[in-house]
């Protein structure tokens, strides 16, 4: 039995510890000019990078000014800091799969995901007709995620809703909560993907033959297409980040948009294939979950910290933007945001 006095100390030392522990992480919490001056420090050493090229597979993209450049960051408390151009937009494209994703686990419960998709890298192009071959047939078992082309039109398939508009509603709503703002589709970009996206289309008839796919694999590639086209710019990107940051609640509205048991998850099939066949590299610089899409967006989630975006169309050759790349990791480093370095010295 423990007596009073035993107690008593035992929670003077806790409440020891426990200050101890309130100071040191405030001391590394870095302040607002140091946020504010790891933006402006990466904005300026890239500004003048005019590495790589937007997509053009999409009509619509080559057609976007390549010289967009801003970055935003929203901190898992709510503050948003900025640099460059935050009031262009662009097409969220890819980023949209972690948000549909999201949605389908919070609907599903995130095993349902586990079970049917996977969570895997492919360790091939966003777009391999193979990585879908050799899922099902070589390795025997969803050997796949989300967070690529068959995996997304597959997850988006698995929205809830009566009919394509109710599906849509629910998506972009999804979509708009974690922006914190009303979000709407790029009207130019949908019609240009609509009329070019055939090989989307055969991914789609695939997985439906596969039964990755229950119903009508054109709608589910037809809505696929609208998600990708919906228009953000940096802060929205970086208040949807900062969002996953915060355990699914979003730090500036102060609504919980998606169940935060799931965020852990969806921050892990972020990890293992944000980046697509890049991936790995990407978290052995970083350590961050992050998201690219080939309108030249990129998100990256620093858990429990911050949400940071950089939108700059021209991309490598794995389709993530050259630019945004290269921001996030110098900010992310200055700002001791990899979650991999907790416990070194
Ligand atoms: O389905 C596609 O090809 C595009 N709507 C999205 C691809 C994409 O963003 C890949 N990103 N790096």
């Amino acid at each position: 039995m423990i007596n009073v006095k035993t107690r008593a100390s035992g929670l003077l030392l806790s409440a020891v510890f426990l200050t101890i522990g309130f100071f040191a992480a405030t001391a590394q919490a870095q302040s607002p000019t140091e946020i504010q001056a790891a933006l402006d420090a990466a904005y300026t050493k890239y500004q003048n990078l005019e590495e790589g090229a937007n997509a053009d597979y999409i009509p619509a993209l080559a057609a976007v000014d390549s010289n967009i450049y801003g970055i935003a960051l929203v901190t898992a408390d709510g503050k948003v800091y900025t640099a460059g151009d935050i009031e262009s937009e662009v097409s969220i494209q890819s980023i949209s799969k972690v948000f549909t994703l999201a949605l389908v686990m919070d609907e599903k419960g995130a095993d349902t995901i586990l079970n049917t998709i996977g969570a895997d890298a492919t360790g091939m192009r966003f777009n391999s007709i193979v990585s879908v071959e050799w899922s099902k047939k070589g390795l025997g078992g969803p050997e796949m995620n989300s967070l690529v082309n068959p995996g997304a039109i597959a997850t988006t398939s698995m929205v809830e809703g009566d009919s394509r508009e109710a599906i849509w509603n629910s998506i972009l709503n999804t979509y708009s909560e974690f922006a914190g703002r009303p979000l709407a589709v790029n009207q130019e970009v949908f019609k240009s993907e609509a009329e070019t996206n055939q090989r989307n289309q055969a991914i789609g008839y695939l997985m439906y033959a596969y039964g990755y796919i229950k119903d009508d694999p054109m709608r589910a590639t037809d809505i696929y297409t609208e998600q990708c086209s919906v228009n953000v710019n940096a802060r929205d990107l970086a208040t949807m980040a900062g969002t996953l940051a915060n355990h699914g609640k979003n730090p500036v509205t102060g609504k919980q948009v998606m169940k935060s048991e799931n965020v852990p998850e969806l921050l892990a099939v972020m990890a293992t294939a944000g980046l697509y066949d890049d991936s790995g590299k990407w978290l052995y610089r970083t350590g961050l979950p992050a998201k690219s899409g080939v309108g030249g967006g990129i998100i990256a989630v620093s858990p429990g910290k911050f949400g940071i975006a950089v939108i700059s169309p021209r991309l490598d050759d794995a389709g993530n933007s050259v630019r945004a790349q290269l921001a996030i990791a110098d900010i992310s480093n200055a700002l001791h945001g990899n979650p991999l370095e907790a416990g070194t010295q």
